[in-house]
């Protein structure tokens, strides 16, 4: 089991968003998490990154989210891809090096980093803006360049906090292939978003978060 979650409960200061939830997330699950505005989502993956402190028990592969050092969180994080909301592409990097990073966390070299991150952003039809740096991209090439960036050094997970809200047609189905081909691969994917897509044909398990309890929906 990838994420365990028992009892859960998230807060910021002592304001609960996330109340004494059970769920647990397998190995290659395609797992889609909605919910209204404000409900938790982002709150969820954060806590699930490592961001925000859990009360309970959240779990991720050996390693207990409430407890868990510095170090331990560093070595996990190399198991994560993550798609957040803001992109958080580095403003002062080019397209090519913001997408090379993971590559240099897992010590790389730099040909072969950089052999990798063109293969994958010819993928996302990214190919004609590897110099470019963020600010001169659209929000969905962004996107599709944040999306690489998560997937490129093969995580056991990836989270993506509404990786398609706000993209066209074009960007959103590039990006929701991305995302099958990596499940295919094996690697688990949580996406948070408002609704379910329409016309998606894998299977994949609905999570539902509804006054601070995450429930799972067949
Ligand atoms: N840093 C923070 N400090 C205090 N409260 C916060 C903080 N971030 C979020 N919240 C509150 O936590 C609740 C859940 O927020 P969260 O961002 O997880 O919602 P969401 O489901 O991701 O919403 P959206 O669909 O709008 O992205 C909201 O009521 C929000 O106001
Ligand atoms: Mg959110």
């Amino acid at each position: 089991m990838l994420i365990k979650a028992k009892n859960l409960s998230i807060a910021y200061k002592n304001q609960f968003v996330i109340r004494d939830s059970s769920f647990s997330v397998n190995e290659g699950d395609f797992v889609f998490l909605t919910g209204i505005s404000g409900s938790g989502k982002t709150t969820l993956i954060k806590s699930i990154y490592g961001e925000l402190k859990p009360y309970g028990l959240l779990q991720i592969g050996p390693y207990d989210m409430s407890k868990i050092s510095k170090s331990k969180l560093t070595k996990l994080r190399r198991h994560m891809g993550i798609v957040f909301q803001d992109y958080k592409l580095i403003p002062e990097w080019n397209i090519l090096k913001n997408v090379m990073l993971p590559l240099f966390i897992k010590g790389f070299d730099k040909k072969e980093a950089e052999k990798k991150a063109i293969e994958i952003l010819k993928k996302v039809k990214l190919s004609h803006k590897i110099d470019k740096f963020p600010r001169e991209l659209s929000g969905g090439e962004q996107q599709r360049a944040a999306i690489a960036r998560a997937i490129i050094h093969n995580p056991a997970i990836i989270l993506a906090d509404e990786p398609i809200s706000g993209l066209d047609e074009y960007s959103a189905s590039l990006v929701m292939e991305l995302f099958i081909m990596a499940n295919k691969m094996g690697i688990a994917v949580i996406i948070a978003s408002h609704s379910l897509p329409t016309d998606f044909n894998i299977k994949y398990r609905h999570f539902h978060i509804e006054k601070g309890k995450v429930y799972e929906l067949s």
